[in-house]
């Protein structure tokens, strides 16, 4: 190519010669290619319509020029606080230990609880939620993924589960807490003995539904039926239904699982789902067979699914809906195709796995039934290309060679493989823009991105949407279906934002991450991600805290806000330290957003919330704006 004359020359070909490229490499067009699709990253930024946290209750709130989120962005820290910028505060609704019923126990710090006081108040390490509001009345249903080992057990020298009673106590911390909520004096907090409060455990009876209940893969000595399990536990990111109930998304399942005989061997559809003769220090097998592979190797059969709740009836059976597939479920993006039928977008966390779109049979409508739409319908799994199309491959008998769609819906993995699915940098969140039809999926990290196959044997090249070799920071991409149709086979795609590390990294080393990616709002590690009314993008981070080395000046965990259309990100809240950040909803007059704290202190530098010589604690706070406007 001829060189241009100089005087013609771009910023970005200033920049080029002055920071020229080592050398060219596939690597680096490969990155060019996946961000440089749309013009936001050229930096430019316009003050748009948008109201988000602009207008306060009597609407007299200021624009400022060049940011459209009106608040001035909070600088990275490690404090052991939740910081959020000037003009906004927050309280803690609920936290783990919090009674529910009447006869709830208060959490005691010295012994942490035992089994019976744990199933009666608010589980630990809180995820996903919603809150759901109906004749003045608020529920809120939130996740309790799993327990921090070392801290419900800190009684216990080992920092373990040592009796059985201890080892149903951290059962009892996992599940899903539903709790309605009032706000006295603007705090809202848990409406103790609330008709409306339930905690659904890995022992309450849930229902298999869709096409996989019934299955021989499915009984167990317990359910010679295949269609009745115990519970769900390991619930990571959340969904909603326009018709009103609340999904629930069994991530870790495999963890809990061990095997008591000695010669133990996984078999091939063990080691996919990472399926051990260890489990992860919960020791649930000591209290209950079902969790001894030796003894019952079909119980992991039905986990790993999306679990459905009636948030406004506590005696209703929740449901696996099996049709949505068996993975590690992150969440469940739940959008209406134009013609009615019922989309649901789901990432599978792992190394090398997948993203899958559910689309039911039925149609939703406002006065029909639409009780039972997610166990009827086609799963796909998503091929992205390189040259930023993609398509959505449906998991079929005929299209993966397996014997069923029970099957399918079974060894979910094992399909996405058999139609050559693209193997992702562990997909998280996905969110749907509630302004146009546009998807995006945060992929968190993969160290083995370019370096390992999957458990599947699948090969991870690094390109298209999965760039960088042993991917430490993350990044988030998002498609657009055809025709503006979610129900359509086919997309397009780009990189939203690559995270990396600008301080550390030159600029032309893909680890600086995309141009919307500064020294001034670099994170690490995007994993919640939810769209507020306006058609913000907000995004929690679960990466590392060290802020040294790669991650140095990136501080605890956060959460930023993305202008779409302009590709600007800036920090709005930084955690406390050693947690995550993740969950989020709004109150109905979105005067409030929620925010979970997860895990604070998981290594045991932290007393959050409380403070002192207190033991730390998962919690959600409500953050408010001081003048009472609007959070979105
Ligand atoms: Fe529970 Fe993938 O995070
Ligand atoms: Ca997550
Ligand atoms: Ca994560
Ligand atoms: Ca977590």
């Amino acid at each position: 190519m001829a060189q241009k004359p100089f005087h013609d020359l771009s910023f970005d070909d200033f920049d080029e010669v002055d920071n020229p490229r080592p050398e060219f490499s596939e690597f680096d067009d490969v990155v060019e290619r996946a961000i440089s699709r749309r013009g936001f990253l050229s930096g430019i930024v316009t003050v748009g319509a948008a109201t988000f946290l602009t207008g306060t209750a009597l609407g007299t709130g200021t624009v400022q020029a060049a940011n459209r989120f009106g608040f001035d962005p909070v600088k990275a820290n490690s404090l052991d606080d939740i910081t959020v910028p000037q003009g906004f505060n927050w309280h803690v609704a609920m936290k783990w230990g919090d009674e529910l019923f009447s006869d709830s126990i208060a959490l005691d710090e010295e012994s942490r609880g035992d089994a019976s006081s744990q199933e009666k108040a608010f589980g630990d390490n809180n995820d996903g939620m919603s809150l759901f509001s109906k004749d003045g009345r608020n529920i809120f249903v939130v996740n309790n993924e799993y327990v921090n080992r070392s801290i419900i057990f800190g009684n216990r020298e080992t920092g373990l589960p040592e009796t059985d009673d201890d080892v149903r106590k951290g059962m009892m911390g996992h599940g899903v807490t539903v709790a309605e909520i009032a706000q006295t004096n603007g705090k809202w907090r848990i409406v103790r003995g609330s008709e409306f409060n339930r905690r659904i455990t890995p022992a309450t009876r849930v229902e298999i539904s869709g096409p996989a209940a019934g299955h021989d893969l499915m009984k167990t000595s317990a359910d010679a039926t295949g269609t009745v399990a115990l519970g769900t536990w390991n619930n990571c990111g959340n969904g909603e239904t326009p018709w009103g109930t609340y999904l629930a998304c069994e991530e870790n399942f495999n963890g809990y699982f061990s095997a008591s005989n000695d010669g133990f061997e996984q078999t091939a559809d063990q080691k996919r789902y990472g399926l051990k003769n260890k489990d992860w220090g919960y020791a649930w097998a000591q209290v209950d067979d079902r969790f001894d592979l030796s003894k019952e190797p079909n119980e992991p059969h039905r986990a790993g699914y999306v679990v459905e709740i009636d948030p406004f009836d506590p005696g209703s059976v929740p449901k696996k809906r099996t049709a949505l597939g068996r993975f590690k479920h992150e969440n469940a993006e739940v959008v209406l195709a134009s013609n009615g039928q019922v989309i649901v977008y789901m990432g599978d966390d792992e190394r090398g796995e997948f993203i899958y779109r559910f689309v039911s049979k039925g149609k939703f409508s406002v006065a029909g039934d639409n009780a039972d739409l997610l166990d009827e319908g086609t799963l796909y799994a998503a091929k992205f290309n390189d040259d930023q199309t993609g398509e959505w491959l449906p998991l079929t008998p005929e299209t993966t060679g397996m014997g069923s769609l029970a099957e399918i819906c079974i060894r979910t993995r094992v399909a996405g493989s058999a139609v050559g699915a693209t193997t992702m940098d562990r997909p998280e969140w996905v969110a749907s823009n509630p302004n146009k039809a546009e998807v995006y999926c945060a992929l968190t990290n993969n160290k083995n991105r370019g370096i390992k196959a999957n458990a599947g044997g699948d090969a991870t090249p690094a390109s298209g949407p999965n760039p960088r070799p042993a991917n430490k920071y993350g990044q988030i991409v998002r498609w657009v279906p055809k025709d503006g149709d979610h129900a359509s086979d086919f997309f397009t795609w780009d990189l939203f934002v690559l995270a990396g590390n600008p301080a550390v990294h030159g600029s032309t080393d893909p680890n600086a991450g995309s141009r919307n990616v500064t020294t001034a709002n670099m994170f690490n590690s995007p994993d919640g991600i939810s769209f507020d009314d306006n058609g913000f993008l907000w995004i929690q981070t679960d990466g590392k805290y060290s802020n040294e080395g790669a991650f140095e000046g990136q501080g605890n965990n956060q959460m930023l806000v993305g202008d779409t259309e302009t590709g600007q990100i800036e920090r709005f809240l930084v955690g406390p330290k050693e947690c995550e950040v993740t969950g989020c909803t709004w109150s109905a007059d979105r005067r409030t957003m929620f925010v979970g704290i997860q895990h604070p202190g998981e290594k045991g530098d932290s007393s959050w919330p409380d403070g002192g010589k207190s033991i730390p604690k998962s919690a959600v706070i409500a953050i408010q704006r001081d003048d009472g406007g609007l959070m979105g």
